[in-house]
This record gives C-alpha cells, structure tokens and sequence, in this order.
C-alpha cells in the first residue's frame, strides 16, 4: 500500500490543519489517486438526480466533483480543511458554478445532503473521532440520505491512514444508519485491490442522533460497563464511545434527557456526561 504512505512529518504530530497543508506543500499526497476512484464512479453512475445535493468531504484533489459534473450534476460540494488544496481547487473550478469549494473543517460544517461522498477521509481522520464522523454523517443528511462510497477493510501499520473493518462499521453506525450495502469491491484500484468496503448507508431518520463528552473514564473495562449500562436505557439503538473514553454518541428512537443519562453512569462519582457544545 506504497500508494497510502503520506506523513512527511512525524505521524504523532496532531492531523490538524497545519499537518494536512503541509502534506499538500510537500506533495506529500500518496493517497490521490490522479482519477474518479472506479467504484465511486460506478456508484455516481447509479444516482438519477443531477439536481441531488452532494457533498465531497476532505475531498483532496476532488477528481470526483470533477466526474459528477462531467456527468451533469448540478449541486456539488467540497469541504477540505487545507489551504492550499483548496486555493487549486478554487482555480479548478472557477467556471463551474455547480460545484462549490468551501475551505473548512468537516465537523463545523452546516448543511443538508442527499449524497455524501467517502473516499478516503474517515480513514485519515484520528479513529477517535469515528463516533463523532458518525453523528455528523448522520447530522449533514437529508431525512432520506445517504452515506456512500469506500471504507477499508484491512488495518495498517501507522497511520494515517488508520484501518478498520466490518464489525468495527456496523457497531459503529448502526442505529443512525441503515447498512444496505458494505461489500468488498471487485473494481478497486491494484495497490487497494480486495481491501475496500464499498458502502450504501441510509440515514435514520427517525433516530436522534447525540454527541457528549465524557469524563471520567480511564480503562476499557469500565468504558464496557458504561457502554453497557447506556445502552439498556429504554429506547436507546446504540451506543459509541471514542477510544480516549472523551466522547460518546448515543442513537435512540427518543431523545433521552441528560438528568437521565447522568444518573445512569452516577453509579461511580468520577462519571461526567456533558451535552457537546455543537
Ligand atoms: C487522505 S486525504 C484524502 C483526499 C481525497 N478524499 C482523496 O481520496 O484523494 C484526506 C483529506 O481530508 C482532509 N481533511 C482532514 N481533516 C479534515 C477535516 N476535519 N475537515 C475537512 N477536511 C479534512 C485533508 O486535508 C485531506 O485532503
């Protein structure tokens, strides 16, 4: 997976904005493919609405907004977080009204999609914002929404990227979501042959869909029991907490009141559950 390698600097350095610019300073970009990754151009190839809004997340060079506008579509969006990417996007679409490029960070974006686009982000991101990825998914989707494109289905040594695989997908995003698709692709790229999830997620609409931070916690052992105990709350789906122990993300068919939360986990005087400040 040479094609994958692209910390140029020291991978314990924080993936912030500074890291991702310096990657694009650099060349750094072992990961850009140079062209629409195919199985995300046969599943753009599937999408009848050109009007659809579309949302292209840590989009990098973006050959896929470039693809869906060949192809029609009207109602394109990228946010990536790093300058100088962006200031080569916005000169590579500037004639292309349909295609929007917004310099930003994900998890402060504002809006409403019927499509989002994963290739390659959720990987890059530390794995202890997986369940805020999912609540923010979750949160940017139009009621009938959906999460589509590649995850990996391998682990690897240092990251980023950072590995995962099915289980490790479906408790993390069932609940918020509906797996209709997760299947390894038999059109990936050769250095990412039989190593991609190409996956259809259907927002939940019906599920409220909350993120918390916790305090508290300092093992795995007692984050279980937490987790646990959460989840046998009366209409709760899921339960998420990230691997710091800092955040959790509990899916319910109701929204569950934070008095009720905090005298769940009050079992142990250490236990915070504070709402986020989102
Ligand atoms: C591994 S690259 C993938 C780029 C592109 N998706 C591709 O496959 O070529 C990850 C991208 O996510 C962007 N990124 C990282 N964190 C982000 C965040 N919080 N918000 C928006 N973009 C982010 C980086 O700048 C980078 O362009």
């Amino acid at each position: 997976m040479e094609d994958l390698q692209c910390c140029v600097t020291s991978c314990e350095k924080p993936l912030d904005q500074a890291y991702w610019d310096a990657q694009y300073k650099a060349k750094a970009t072992g990961w850009d493919l140079g062209t629409v990754s195919p199985p995300i151009q046969a599943l753009i190839d599937t999408i009848e609405d050109k009007n659809s809004a579309i949302l292209i997340p840590g989009g990098g060079n973006s050959y896929e907004a470039e693809y869906l506008l060949q192809q029609g579509f009207t109602n394109i969006t990228v946010i990536d977080i790093a300058p100088t990417l962006i200031e080569v996007l916005q000169q590579k679409f500037v004639n292309h009204p349909n295609v929007k490029i917004i310099l930003g960070d994900f998890f402060e974006h504002q809006g409403q999609y019927d499509w989002i686009i994963e290739q390659t982000f959720f990987c890059a991101l530390p794995p202890t914002m997986r369940p805020k990825y999912v609540w923010k998914m979750h949160q940017l989707l139009a009621p009938k929404g959906k999460l589509v494109g590649l995850l990996f289905n391998r682990e690897f040594e240092q990251g980023p990227p950072f590995g995962g695989n099915k289980v490790e997908y479906i408790n993390l995003f069932s609940g918020a979501f509906t797996i209709e698709k997760m299947e390894v692709c038999t059109n990936s790229v050769a250095p990412r042959a039989n190593t991609e999830l190409g996956i259809e997620f259907k927002k939940n609409a019906e599920a409220k869909v909350h993120l918390y931070e916790f305090e508290g916690i300092t093992c795995s052992g007692c984050k279980a029991t937490v987790s646990e105990k959460l989840a046998s709350l009366d209409t709760v789906l899921n339960v998420t907490m990230n691997s710091n122990f800092s955040e959790v993300v509990i899916t319910s068919t109701e929204k569950v009141a934070l008095k009720k939360l905090q005298d769940t986990v009050s079992f142990d005087e250490k236990y915070k559950i504070i709402k986020a400040n989102y």
